[in-house]
Protein backbone atom coordinates (compact mmCIF):
# COMPACT_ATOMS: atom_id res chain seq x y z
CA UNK A 1 0.00 0.00 0.00
CA UNK A 2 1.81 3.05 -0.82
CA UNK A 3 1.87 6.22 1.50
CA UNK A 4 -1.10 8.33 -0.47
CA UNK A 5 -3.06 5.57 -0.13
CA UNK A 6 -2.66 4.57 3.21
CA UNK A 7 -3.28 8.67 4.40
CA UNK A 8 -6.50 8.81 2.38
CA UNK A 9 -7.53 5.61 4.21
CA UNK A 10 -6.48 7.10 7.48
CA UNK A 11 -8.53 10.52 6.52
CA UNK A 12 -11.93 7.73 5.77
CA UNK A 13 -11.63 7.89 1.89
CA UNK A 14 -10.52 4.64 0.94
CA UNK A 15 -12.00 5.29 -2.41
CA UNK A 16 -10.06 6.79 -5.57
CA UNK A 17 -11.60 8.93 -7.58
CA UNK A 18 -11.07 7.24 -10.96
CA UNK A 19 -12.48 3.85 -9.41
CA UNK A 20 -15.69 2.19 -10.28
CA UNK A 21 -18.43 1.06 -7.46
CA UNK A 22 -21.79 -0.52 -7.68
CA UNK A 23 -24.94 0.40 -5.87
CA UNK A 24 -24.40 -0.99 -2.77
CA UNK A 25 -20.99 0.82 -2.62
CA UNK A 26 -22.93 3.89 -3.26
CA UNK A 27 -24.93 3.59 -0.50
CA UNK A 28 -21.90 2.84 2.08
CA UNK A 29 -20.73 5.84 1.02
CA UNK A 30 -23.82 7.96 0.98
CA UNK A 31 -24.39 6.04 4.83
CA UNK A 32 -28.12 5.17 3.49
CA UNK A 33 -29.64 1.98 2.73
CA UNK A 34 -29.64 0.55 -1.25
CA UNK A 35 -33.23 1.49 -1.63
CA UNK A 36 -32.71 5.11 -0.38
CA UNK A 37 -29.91 4.87 -3.41
CA UNK A 38 -32.22 3.41 -5.85
CA UNK A 39 -34.88 6.25 -4.93
CA UNK A 40 -32.71 9.16 -5.91
CA UNK A 41 -31.86 7.20 -9.39
CA UNK A 42 -35.45 7.19 -10.27
CA UNK A 43 -36.01 10.13 -9.05
CA UNK A 44 -33.08 12.72 -8.86
CA UNK A 45 -31.86 13.74 -12.72
CA UNK A 46 -28.64 14.90 -10.94
CA UNK A 47 -27.80 11.07 -10.18
CA UNK A 48 -24.74 10.37 -12.83
CA UNK A 49 -25.14 7.86 -15.25
CA UNK A 50 -23.67 4.72 -15.11
CA UNK A 51 -20.71 4.13 -16.73
CA UNK A 52 -21.89 0.39 -18.00
CA UNK A 53 -24.47 -1.57 -16.94
CA UNK A 54 -22.73 -5.01 -16.04
CA UNK A 55 -24.84 -8.11 -15.61
CA UNK A 56 -24.37 -7.53 -11.45
CA UNK A 57 -25.94 -4.41 -11.84
CA UNK A 58 -25.04 -0.45 -12.91
CA UNK A 59 -21.45 0.93 -12.31
CA UNK A 60 -20.71 4.32 -11.44
CA UNK A 61 -17.29 6.57 -11.00
CA UNK A 62 -16.47 7.17 -7.92
CA UNK A 63 -16.08 10.97 -8.36
CA UNK A 64 -19.05 11.79 -9.99
CA UNK A 65 -21.26 9.81 -7.10
CA UNK A 66 -18.85 12.11 -4.35
CA UNK A 67 -19.76 15.48 -5.95
CA UNK A 68 -23.26 13.99 -6.48
CA UNK A 69 -23.35 13.18 -2.48
CA UNK A 70 -21.99 16.93 -1.98
CA UNK A 71 -24.59 18.72 -4.04
CA UNK A 72 -27.43 16.82 -2.49
CA UNK A 73 -25.84 16.73 1.25
CA UNK A 74 -28.06 13.54 1.25
CA UNK A 75 -31.25 14.66 2.07
CA UNK A 76 -34.44 13.71 1.03
CA UNK A 77 -37.77 13.76 1.66
CA UNK A 78 -39.99 10.75 3.06
CA UNK A 79 -42.75 10.69 1.42
CA UNK A 80 -45.73 8.44 2.92
CA UNK A 81 -49.33 7.47 2.03
CA UNK A 82 -52.16 7.27 4.33
CA UNK A 83 -54.23 4.43 2.90
CA UNK A 84 -57.28 2.25 4.11
CA UNK A 85 -60.08 1.25 1.68
CA UNK A 86 -62.39 1.70 4.43
CA UNK A 87 -63.76 5.06 5.01
CA UNK A 88 -64.07 6.86 8.92
CA UNK A 89 -61.16 4.94 9.90
CA UNK A 90 -59.07 8.04 11.11
CA UNK A 91 -56.46 8.26 8.33
CA UNK A 92 -57.15 12.10 7.90
CA UNK A 93 -56.58 12.62 12.09
CA UNK A 94 -53.90 10.60 11.60
CA UNK A 95 -52.52 12.60 8.99
CA UNK A 96 -53.04 16.01 10.33
CA UNK A 97 -51.80 14.94 14.23
CA UNK A 98 -48.40 13.25 12.31
CA UNK A 99 -48.22 16.75 10.66
CA UNK A 100 -48.38 19.01 12.90
CA UNK A 101 -46.29 16.87 16.11
CA UNK A 102 -43.08 16.01 13.50
CA UNK A 103 -43.32 20.09 12.61
CA UNK A 104 -44.07 21.32 16.44
CA UNK A 105 -42.02 18.74 18.29
CA UNK A 106 -39.06 17.88 15.93
CA UNK A 107 -38.91 20.93 13.87
CA UNK A 108 -39.68 18.62 10.64
CA UNK A 109 -40.30 20.40 7.59
CA UNK A 110 -44.15 18.71 6.86
CA UNK A 111 -45.49 19.11 3.11
CA UNK A 112 -49.49 17.67 3.56
CA UNK A 113 -51.05 16.63 -0.12
CA UNK A 114 -54.55 16.16 0.41
CA UNK A 115 -55.99 13.72 -2.44
CA UNK A 116 -59.03 13.44 -1.01
CA UNK A 117 -62.01 15.27 -2.84
CA UNK A 118 -64.12 15.31 0.50
CA UNK A 119 -61.78 17.98 1.14
CA UNK A 120 -61.14 17.00 5.11
CA UNK A 121 -57.30 17.34 5.58
CA UNK A 122 -57.46 20.85 3.71
CA UNK A 123 -60.21 22.46 5.85
CA UNK A 124 -59.11 21.05 9.17
CA UNK A 125 -55.63 23.01 8.23
CA UNK A 126 -56.55 26.15 6.81
CA UNK A 127 -60.54 25.93 7.57
CA UNK A 128 -63.69 26.56 4.95
CA UNK A 129 -62.97 30.23 4.21
CA UNK A 130 -59.61 30.59 3.22
CA UNK A 131 -60.29 27.10 1.14
CA UNK A 132 -63.42 27.87 -0.71
CA UNK A 133 -61.30 31.18 -1.54
CA UNK A 134 -58.79 29.18 -3.29
CA UNK A 135 -61.10 27.10 -4.99
CA UNK A 136 -62.63 29.83 -6.65
CA UNK A 137 -59.32 31.03 -8.09
CA UNK A 138 -58.68 27.24 -9.05
CA UNK A 139 -55.69 26.85 -6.86
CA UNK A 140 -55.74 23.34 -5.63
CA UNK A 141 -54.93 19.99 -6.96
CA UNK A 142 -57.89 19.44 -9.33
CA UNK A 143 -56.60 22.01 -11.24
CA UNK A 144 -53.39 19.98 -11.65
CA UNK A 145 -55.33 16.56 -12.96
CA UNK A 146 -57.94 18.74 -14.68
CA UNK A 147 -55.03 20.18 -16.67
CA UNK A 148 -54.20 16.47 -17.39
CA UNK A 149 -57.81 16.29 -19.53
CA UNK A 150 -57.25 19.59 -21.38
CA UNK A 151 -57.95 20.09 -25.04
CA UNK A 152 -54.98 20.50 -27.18
CA UNK A 153 -53.36 23.68 -27.21
CA UNK A 154 -55.04 25.35 -24.29
CA UNK A 155 -52.74 26.16 -21.75
CA UNK A 156 -51.75 24.36 -18.18
CA UNK A 157 -53.68 26.01 -15.28
CA UNK A 158 -52.16 24.82 -12.01
CA UNK A 159 -49.71 26.93 -10.57
CA UNK A 160 -47.66 25.38 -7.99
CA UNK A 161 -46.17 28.67 -5.84
CA UNK A 162 -50.11 29.92 -5.98
CA UNK A 163 -51.47 26.69 -4.44
CA UNK A 164 -48.88 25.41 -2.27
CA UNK A 165 -50.19 26.82 1.56
CA UNK A 166 -47.14 27.56 3.63
CA UNK A 167 -46.71 27.62 7.53
CA UNK A 168 -50.36 27.15 7.81
CA UNK A 169 -51.28 25.25 10.87
CA UNK A 170 -53.69 27.11 13.06
CA UNK A 171 -51.65 25.48 16.59
CA UNK A 172 -49.04 28.81 17.91
CA UNK A 173 -46.03 26.29 18.13
CA UNK A 174 -46.55 24.42 15.24
CA UNK A 175 -44.37 26.59 12.16
CA UNK A 176 -43.34 24.42 9.25
CA UNK A 177 -46.42 22.57 7.95
CA UNK A 178 -46.96 23.30 3.96
CA UNK A 179 -50.30 22.18 2.50
CA UNK A 180 -51.42 21.12 -1.36
CA UNK A 181 -55.14 21.53 -0.83
CA UNK A 182 -57.46 19.52 -2.44
CA UNK A 183 -60.98 20.40 -4.13
CA UNK A 184 -64.55 18.84 -3.85
CA UNK A 185 -63.92 19.08 -8.03
CA UNK A 186 -61.99 16.39 -7.64
CA UNK A 187 -64.64 13.80 -7.68
CA UNK A 188 -65.78 14.79 -10.98
CA UNK A 189 -61.82 15.07 -12.28
CA UNK A 190 -61.07 11.74 -11.11
CA UNK A 191 -63.93 9.95 -12.83
CA UNK A 192 -63.44 11.69 -16.10
CA UNK A 193 -59.74 10.12 -15.37
CA UNK A 194 -61.21 7.01 -15.07
CA UNK A 195 -63.41 7.17 -18.26
CA UNK A 196 -60.09 8.56 -20.00
CA UNK A 197 -58.32 5.66 -21.75
CA UNK A 198 -56.57 6.26 -25.13
CA UNK A 199 -54.67 9.04 -27.33
CA UNK A 200 -52.33 11.87 -25.85
CA UNK A 201 -53.61 11.48 -22.06
CA UNK A 202 -52.51 7.87 -21.46
CA UNK A 203 -49.51 8.58 -23.06
CA UNK A 204 -48.86 11.16 -20.48
CA UNK A 205 -48.82 8.72 -17.82
CA UNK A 206 -51.93 9.62 -15.69
CA UNK A 207 -50.38 8.20 -12.60
CA UNK A 208 -47.32 10.31 -12.68
CA UNK A 209 -49.25 14.10 -13.08
CA UNK A 210 -48.03 14.94 -9.11
CA UNK A 211 -44.28 13.84 -9.53
CA UNK A 212 -44.08 16.13 -12.17
CA UNK A 213 -45.69 18.98 -11.01
CA UNK A 214 -44.27 18.58 -7.25
CA UNK A 215 -40.45 17.61 -7.71
CA UNK A 216 -39.03 20.83 -7.55
CA UNK A 217 -40.37 21.56 -4.16
CA UNK A 218 -39.92 17.87 -2.83
CA UNK A 219 -36.66 17.87 -1.16
CA UNK A 220 -37.52 20.83 0.37
CA UNK A 221 -39.25 19.11 3.11
CA UNK A 222 -38.12 16.26 5.80
CA UNK A 223 -41.45 14.69 5.15
CA UNK A 224 -44.30 14.64 2.83
CA UNK A 225 -48.01 12.98 4.25
CA UNK A 226 -50.43 12.09 1.61
CA UNK A 227 -54.15 11.82 2.49
CA UNK A 228 -55.73 9.73 -0.31
CA UNK A 229 -59.59 9.24 -0.65
CA UNK A 230 -60.88 5.57 0.57
CA UNK A 231 -60.18 4.04 -3.09
CA UNK A 232 -56.88 3.04 -5.07
CA UNK A 233 -58.30 5.01 -8.28
CA UNK A 234 -55.83 7.02 -10.38
CA UNK A 235 -55.78 9.74 -7.94
CA UNK A 236 -54.99 7.34 -4.70
CA UNK A 237 -52.29 6.08 -7.59
CA UNK A 238 -50.47 9.32 -8.36
CA UNK A 239 -49.54 9.75 -4.58
CA UNK A 240 -48.62 6.06 -4.21
CA UNK A 241 -46.25 7.21 -7.02
CA UNK A 242 -43.83 9.83 -5.33
CA UNK A 243 -44.41 7.15 -1.63
CA UNK A 244 -41.83 5.63 -0.39
CA UNK A 245 -43.86 3.79 2.12
CA UNK A 246 -47.67 3.95 3.41
CA UNK A 247 -49.14 3.38 6.18
CA UNK A 248 -52.88 1.89 7.31
CA UNK A 249 -54.70 3.53 10.12
CA UNK A 250 -57.70 1.35 11.16
CA UNK A 251 -60.66 0.94 14.27
CA UNK A 252 -59.32 -2.91 14.96
CA UNK A 253 -62.20 -4.20 14.19
CA UNK A 254 -63.99 -7.35 11.72
CA UNK A 255 -64.96 -4.75 8.60
CA UNK A 256 -62.57 -1.64 9.22
CA UNK A 257 -59.25 -4.20 8.90
CA UNK A 258 -61.05 -6.59 6.10
CA UNK A 259 -59.34 -5.26 3.30
CA UNK A 260 -56.30 -4.77 4.47
CA UNK A 261 -54.17 -7.84 2.48
CA UNK A 262 -56.44 -6.56 -0.74
CA UNK A 263 -54.55 -2.75 -0.37
CA UNK A 264 -51.27 -4.81 0.14
CA UNK A 265 -51.38 -6.67 -2.71
CA UNK A 266 -53.13 -4.03 -5.04
CA UNK A 267 -49.63 -1.51 -3.43
CA UNK A 268 -47.26 -4.64 -4.34
CA UNK A 269 -48.50 -4.85 -7.96
CA UNK A 270 -48.77 -1.03 -8.51
CA UNK A 271 -45.24 -0.76 -7.20
CA UNK A 272 -43.94 -3.36 -9.25
CA UNK A 273 -45.54 -2.07 -12.70
CA UNK A 274 -43.22 1.34 -12.04
CA UNK A 275 -40.36 -0.64 -10.82
CA UNK A 276 -40.58 0.98 -7.65
CA UNK A 277 -40.12 -0.38 -3.39
CA UNK A 278 -43.17 0.69 -1.97
CA UNK A 279 -42.37 0.07 1.49
CA UNK A 280 -45.27 -1.83 4.19
CA UNK A 281 -44.67 1.41 6.71
CA UNK A 282 -47.48 -0.11 9.59
CA UNK A 283 -50.84 -0.22 10.74
CA UNK A 284 -51.84 2.58 13.16
CA UNK A 285 -54.60 1.27 15.33
CA UNK A 286 -57.05 4.23 15.80
CA UNK A 287 -60.50 4.75 17.95
CA UNK A 288 -58.92 2.16 20.40
CA UNK A 289 -61.19 1.06 23.09
CA UNK A 290 -59.29 -0.75 25.92
CA UNK A 291 -62.77 -2.27 27.18
CA UNK A 292 -63.46 -3.86 23.90
CA UNK A 293 -62.94 -7.35 23.08
CA UNK A 294 -63.50 -7.24 20.11
CA UNK A 295 -60.70 -4.27 19.57
CA UNK A 296 -58.35 -6.38 21.57
CA UNK A 297 -59.00 -10.10 19.91
CA UNK A 298 -58.37 -8.62 16.50
CA UNK A 299 -55.44 -6.52 17.75
CA UNK A 300 -54.13 -9.86 18.63
CA UNK A 301 -54.95 -11.28 15.19
CA UNK A 302 -52.94 -8.42 13.31
CA UNK A 303 -50.20 -9.18 15.39
CA UNK A 304 -49.92 -12.82 15.05
CA UNK A 305 -50.46 -12.44 11.37
CA UNK A 306 -47.00 -12.96 9.55
CA UNK A 307 -48.21 -11.86 6.25
CA UNK A 308 -49.37 -8.69 7.45
CA UNK A 309 -47.67 -4.81 8.10
CA UNK A 310 -46.43 -4.22 11.28
CA UNK A 311 -48.80 -3.31 13.73
CA UNK A 312 -47.30 -0.03 15.72
CA UNK A 313 -47.09 0.01 18.97
CA UNK A 314 -48.78 2.97 20.20
CA UNK A 315 -52.90 3.04 19.66
CA UNK A 316 -54.57 5.90 19.22
CA UNK A 317 -57.56 5.99 21.94
CA UNK A 318 -60.94 6.84 21.07
CA UNK A 319 -61.52 10.46 22.43
CA UNK A 320 -64.25 13.79 22.31
CA UNK A 321 -60.64 15.51 22.09
CA UNK A 322 -59.64 13.98 19.36
CA UNK A 323 -62.73 14.12 17.29
CA UNK A 324 -62.62 18.01 18.25
CA UNK A 325 -59.37 18.73 17.01
CA UNK A 326 -60.94 18.18 13.60
CA UNK A 327 -62.19 21.64 13.86
CA UNK A 328 -60.26 24.33 12.60
CA UNK A 329 -59.43 26.68 15.68
CA UNK A 330 -56.51 28.60 16.70
CA UNK A 331 -54.51 27.31 19.84
CA UNK A 332 -51.76 27.37 21.68
CA UNK A 333 -49.92 24.10 21.90
CA UNK A 334 -50.22 20.76 20.16
CA UNK A 335 -51.15 19.25 23.99
CA UNK A 336 -54.06 21.80 24.13
CA UNK A 337 -55.17 20.67 20.40
CA UNK A 338 -55.13 16.76 21.39
CA UNK A 339 -55.99 16.63 24.67
CA UNK A 340 -53.49 16.30 28.58
CA UNK A 341 -55.23 13.19 29.25
CA UNK A 342 -52.78 10.94 27.33
CA UNK A 343 -54.35 11.73 23.79
CA UNK A 344 -51.30 13.84 22.74
CA UNK A 345 -48.93 11.13 24.49
CA UNK A 346 -50.28 8.56 22.06
CA UNK A 347 -49.86 10.69 19.17
CA UNK A 348 -46.64 12.03 20.14
CA UNK A 349 -45.45 8.24 20.79
CA UNK A 350 -46.95 7.16 17.36
CA UNK A 351 -45.14 9.40 15.52
CA UNK A 352 -41.82 8.80 17.07
CA UNK A 353 -42.44 5.90 15.89
CA UNK A 354 -43.49 6.33 12.53
CA UNK A 355 -39.93 8.38 12.35
CA UNK A 356 -38.29 5.56 13.42
CA UNK A 357 -39.26 3.04 11.29
CA UNK A 358 -39.56 5.10 7.93
CA UNK A 359 -36.36 6.20 8.49
CA UNK A 360 -35.40 2.20 8.81
CA UNK A 361 -37.92 1.25 5.89
CA UNK A 362 -37.05 4.04 2.97
N1 LIG B 1 -59.25 8.74 18.00
C1 LIG B 1 -60.45 9.27 17.71
N2 LIG B 1 -61.38 9.43 18.66
C2 LIG B 1 -62.60 9.95 18.37
N3 LIG B 1 -62.96 10.36 17.15
C3 LIG B 1 -62.06 10.24 16.17
C4 LIG B 1 -60.76 9.68 16.36
N4 LIG B 1 -60.10 9.67 15.19
C5 LIG B 1 -60.95 10.20 14.29
N5 LIG B 1 -62.12 10.55 14.85
C6 LIG B 1 -63.31 11.10 14.18
O1 LIG B 1 -63.86 10.10 13.36
C7 LIG B 1 -64.28 10.62 12.10
C8 LIG B 1 -63.50 9.96 10.97
O2 LIG B 1 -62.11 10.28 11.12
P1 LIG B 1 -61.23 10.71 9.86
O3 LIG B 1 -61.93 11.76 9.08
O4 LIG B 1 -59.87 11.00 10.37
O5 LIG B 1 -61.26 9.33 9.07
P2 LIG B 1 -60.91 9.04 7.54
O6 LIG B 1 -60.47 7.63 7.51
O7 LIG B 1 -60.00 10.06 7.02
O8 LIG B 1 -62.33 9.17 6.82
P3 LIG B 1 -62.63 9.22 5.24
O9 LIG B 1 -62.56 7.81 4.76
O10 LIG B 1 -64.00 9.79 5.18
O11 LIG B 1 -61.58 10.09 4.63
C9 LIG B 1 -64.05 12.13 12.19
O12 LIG B 1 -65.24 12.73 12.61
C10 LIG B 1 -62.97 12.25 13.25
O13 LIG B 1 -62.98 13.49 13.90
MG1 LIG C 1 -60.17 11.29 5.35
Amino acid sequence: MNGLHRKRQMAGISRDDDELVGLYEVAEMAGVSRTVVSNWRNRDQRFPAPIADLKSGPVFRVAQIRRYLKRRKTHMAHVVSTINLKGGVGKTTTTFALAEILSGEYGKRVLCVDLDPQTNLTTVLIGEEAWSKLNKEGHTLATLFRDALRPEGEPPKFDLEKTLQRGISSVREVHRVDLLPSSLDLIDVQDRLGTMSSGKFFANNPTDLLRKAIKPVLDNYDYVLVDCPPNLGIVTLNGLRISDGYIIPTIPDVLSTYGIPQIQRRVREFASNIGEDIAEIGIVITKYRAASTVHNTTISRLEEDPNLPVVMESFIPEADRIAASAEFAERGTLRQKYGYQGQFNAFNALTKEFMKLVEESV
